[in-house]
């Protein structure tokens, strides 16, 4: 039995060191040592021997081979894994002296950023800036603002309504409404500027499109009247325009106001002589205000006897088109790289 052992031995070792790579290694791990390998079946018959002494032997030089088979399957795995690994490190090396493709370093939409500069502005006359939803419902968008269902005012702003009751919303006035109800709560000052996105079922051409921004302004406290307005809008142009422009507030009617003004600022191309862009007039209109309408602070909880205010609203795209001279609005929202790298 001893040379039978000793020859399976061999035989397994001489294999062993040829294995070429280690998945035979594994194969051979259950061929040699396995429960059915020839060896494991030979020390089977160990009970056959005649004497206690011959079987203890023989258990001990059967495991004794065991170990030595094992020992050389684990030295040649080793052997062969190295070599593998050499060679896939090899294939799969990086060439980090390739130059990398470079981040194209991305910058804020251009009318974001006239955006930020109205906030900062107003900020800086210590305004809060307000947001609210998009989606509204019909009395926060109209009748809360004095406009009631039948008015002829909705007319004006055609609007795409999701029910009866729920619609886009057609101005940022309903952010006047909802920070009175649920912001200030009857507190004073209200001292707000609300940006925001608005929609109206307008035909899109260069001057008009079914979604734009509004600037919202409210001010309410006591004493609020028409010259802190005006005040507060040739602040504004200054800050966007510069030094050199002027405001003109232009009798005009809104719901929401009493008495209402369109407001203009001198036009920057002629320096109000007149030209094609202010159509002669030297003026360019940006948008509304006026005094906030009793019925307005009543529904926003506010006692029209004790308290004024005023709010204003415009258009930031039309301020970003006089201010950069872009002609279309649409380039606004159509993503044309060669606009938006622009600014
Ligand atoms: N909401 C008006 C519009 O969309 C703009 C406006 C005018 C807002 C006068 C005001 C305002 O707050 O006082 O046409």
């Amino acid at each position: 039995m001893r040379e039978q052992l000793l020859k399976l031995k061999d035989e397994a070792l001489a294999a062993i060191v040829n294995a070429p790579d280690v998945a035979t290694i594994q194969e051979m791990r259950v061929r040699y040592l396995g429960k059915k390998s020839d060896l494991s079946l030979a020390l089977g018959g160990l009970g056959k021997l005649p004497s206690i002494e011959e079987r203890k032997a023989m258990g001990a030089l059967g495991n004794e081979l065991k170990q030595a088979v094992s020992a050389a399957l684990d030295d040649r795995e080793a052997v062969l894994g190295e070599g593998e690994l050499e060679v896939r490190l090899a294939a799969e090396r990086i060439d980090v002296t390739l130059p990398g493709r470079p981040v194209r370093r991305g910058h804020l939409h251009i009318l974001n950023q006239v955006i930020n500069r109205i906030e900062d502005l107003f900020i800086a006359m210590g305004y809060e800036v307000a947001e609210t939803r998009q989606v509204e419902t019909d009395w926060y968008n109209f009748e809360a603002l004095n406009i009631p269902k039948g008015h002829p005012a909705r007319d004006a702003q055609d609007s795409f309504y999701m029910t009866d009751d729920v619609l886009l919303r057609t101005h940022t006035s309903n952010t006047q409404i909802r920070y009175m109800l649920e912001v200030a709560k009857g507190r004073t000052p209200v001292k707000i500027i609300c940006p925001g996105r608005v929609f109206r079922r307008d035909f899109e051409d260069a001057t008009h499109s079914a979604q734009f921004h509004q600037v919202e302004g409210l001010v309410i406290d006591k004493g609020i009247n028409m010259a802190t307005l005006k005040g507060t809008l040739v602040e504004m142009a200054h800050g966007l325009f510069g030094a050199g422009v002027g405001i003109r507030l232009r009798p005009s009617y809104f719901p929401f106001t009493e008495p209402s003004a369109e407001m203009d600022i001198s036009c920057i191309f002629c320096k109000g002589k007149g030209c094609r862009t202010c159509k002669g007039s030297g003026w360019i209109e940006i948008g509304g205000s006026g005094m906030v309408h009793p019925n307005v602070l009543r529904h926003g909880g506010y006692d029209p006897e004790e308290v004024s205010g005023w709010a204003f609203g415009y258009g930031p795209e039309r301020v970003a088109m006089l201010m950069y001279g872009i002609e279309d609005i649409r380039h606004f929202t159509n993503s044309d790289m060669r606009f938006v790298r622009q600014f």
